[in-house]
């Protein structure tokens, strides 16, 4: 068999799992998510699911990968042959495909803002054309599809150059970029007459708008934006070297994570207060804000506002594509190293497959508007079935494996790195792998299933 590949540097490690993690998550999910369940509360509970269960599983999903240095499927089987655990495998094949299917609808919404922001349509047109497009937009049957198409497309080609070459160096500069971006965008938003409002949302927490599904939303979002439970953790962290300290690149992907969450909340809620929208709108609230603030900028400024607004959909794209790569190498791996296939073909029928799922969702939103499933649409459904049920699902997975079956001796040997760092980390995060985070997803299960 052909040798594996690795990531190159530590930098490298960090950036293309901050890739993978950072992306649509944050600057689409978490604000809109943020919305529905209230604000400065719900951020809170974000950062505790984060931090109990959340990094300790993403620690979890780094030990598997780097001990057994095997794609999802193959890792449990190598690090419990004779048993069943890789049955759980298959969950990491499935869950980062339905991921992708409606990311890529997301995806292709970006990359037909691109093109508006190309064509000035944002920074000229008046202020009412401009925030009814993306109600028009949606619900037309073939414009989303034809996004949608190029989007995976772009995830397709970027997968088939391989890790270093295609995955390490994208994700290289796209990051940086976007995060200078978001900064530009936060100082803007925050001058827009009425931003104060959402500065205050964003602040002063209401305990009042919490209720059970808050926290399945908040361990969901936090599955979600860090990648957990799917095995792209895993896979990735197959590609990372023995030397490196799993603790501190694992620690740096959910910082800068948080970070570009939090960021991304700080660049829209002011200005979606500003623009009179209502912050609990659903999938179209970035979408939706984005153009407004560009549109507003360009009253005064009108050549920097659509040079930002290129570029910021340009950022947005490349951390989508940073992300959707990461999912569709999770199956790629599969193929390859476990069903002998190449990678060319083995990416293009996922690819495929992927696309076609893809496209009943982006419908979901138009002509399937009215097919619902226990009351959500497609898309929706599709959503919260990943994100509240299979990530958690596979996450408890992972840590009930990580913390009761691998033998502690091998699990302190890589968070160590053999005993020669991390000595005390690695006390406190065994335990909240072990106890605390397999504790918290099953009662968030139990609460939702039984209110
Ligand atoms: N974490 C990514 C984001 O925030 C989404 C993702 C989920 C990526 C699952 C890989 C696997 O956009």
């Amino acid at each position: 068999m052909k040798a594996r590949e690795n990531f190159g540097s530590r930098a490298a490690v960090i950036m293309a799992m901050a890739g993978s993690a950072i992306g649509l998550g944050n600057i689409w999910r978490f604000p809109y998510i943020l919305g529905e369940y209230g604000g400065a509360a719900f951020i809170l509970l974000y950062i505790v699911a984060s931090l109990l269960v959340a990094v300790p599983i993403f620690f979890a999903e780094s030990i598997i990968g780097r001990r057994s240095r095997s794609n999802a499927y193959g890792a449990l089987r190598k690090l419990a042959p004779g048993t069943r655990w890789h049955w759980a495998g298959i969950l990491t094949i499935v869950s980062p495909l339905l991921i992708l299917s409606y990311y890529s609808v997301v995806g292709g919404w970006s990359v037909q803002y691109l093109f508006k922001s190309l064509s000035f349509d944002f920074t000229s047109a008046p202020a009412e054309a401009v925030s009814g497009y993306f109600g028009t937009f949606i619900s037309s049957t073939w414009q989303p599809i034809l996004s949608h198409t190029a989007f995976m497309a772009m995830v397709a080609g970027i997968v088939l150059g391989g890790v270093k070459k295609g995955i390490e160096k994208f994700s290289n500069i796209a990051m940086p970029v976007l995060f200078v971006l978001i900064v530009a965008i936060i100082v803007y938003s925050l001058t827009l007459p009425g931003s104060a409002k959402g500065v205050a949302y964003l602040l002063k927490p209401d305990f009042s708008k919490l209720n059970a599904d808050a926290g399945a939303a908040a361990l969901g979002q936090a599955f979600f934006s860090l990648s957990l439970g799917v095995g792209t953790i895993l896979t990735y962290a197959s590609y990372v070297k023995k030397e490196e300290n799993l603790i501190v690149s694992g620690l740096g992907t959910a910082v800068s994570d948080l970070l570009f969450a939090v960021m991304a909340g700080f660049a829209i809620m002011p200005a979606v207060f500003s623009a009179g929208i209502e912050p609990g709108t659903g999938p179209g609230l970035v979408f939706e804000t984005l153009p407004f603030i560009f549109n507003r900028m360009a009253g005064s400024l009108p050549i920097v506002s659509a040079i930002i607004s290129i570029a910021f959909f340009v950022a947005i794209l490349a951390a989508a594509l940073t992300s959707a790569i990461s999912m569709l190498e999770v199956g790629v791996a599969f193929l390859t190293e476990e069903k002998g296939m190449k990678r060319v073909p083995a990416t293009l029928l996922l690819a495929f497959f992927t696309w076609l799922i893809g496209i009943l969702c982006s419908l979901s939103f138009g002509p399937m508007s009215g097919v619902r499933i226990l009351g959500d649409t497609f898309f929706d459904f599709l959503d919260h079935l990943c994100s509240n049920w299979l990530m958690p699902l596979g996450g408890l997975v992972f840590t009930l494996f990580v913390g009761w079956k691998l033998p502690k001796a091998d699990v302190r040997d890589e968070l160590t790195n053999g005993g020669t760092c991390n000595r005390v980390l690695y006390r406190v995060f065994y335990y909240l792998i072990r106890f605390v985070a397999p504790v918290g997803i099953v009662v968030v299960f139990l609460t939702n299933l039984l209110l």
